[in-house]
């Protein structure tokens, strides 16, 4: 099993999770983060990082997010790693209440 990015993440990247990864499973896209399944150890310490709370594990997906479990998989094998925090976008506090944002999601 692994966990997963879901769409509160979009256009607000705060990264917060990055640092407590014992693995560094995170891939970074310009205004995304997802998980790579093939690291993630299922470990559980990024879910209560995110202050959007983004991550779940696979299991526990809303049925309407379960298409960032592919989403997942898909871009993990195109964005680089990333081990360390960043500053979020810049828009972040702006978009973090904002649902629908899967329009806006750049691969
Ligand atoms: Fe995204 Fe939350 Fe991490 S917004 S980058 S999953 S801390």
């Amino acid at each position: 099993m692994t966990h997963v990015v879901t769409e509160s993440c979009i256009l607000c990247r705060y990264t917060d999770c990055v640092n407590v990864c014992p693995v560094d499973c995170f891939r970074m896209g310009s205004n995304f983060l997802v998980i790579d399944p093939e690291e993630c150890i299922d470990c559980a310490v990024c879910v209560a990082e995110c202050p959007v709370s983004a991550i779940y594990a696979e299991e526990d997906v809303p049925s309407e997010q379960k298409h960032f479990i592919k989403i997942n998989s898909e871009l993990t094998k195109k964005w680089p790693s990333i081990t360390k925090s960043i500053d979020p976008l810049p828009e972040a506090d702006k978009w973090k209440n904002v649902t629908k944002k899967l329009v806006y999601l750049k691969k």
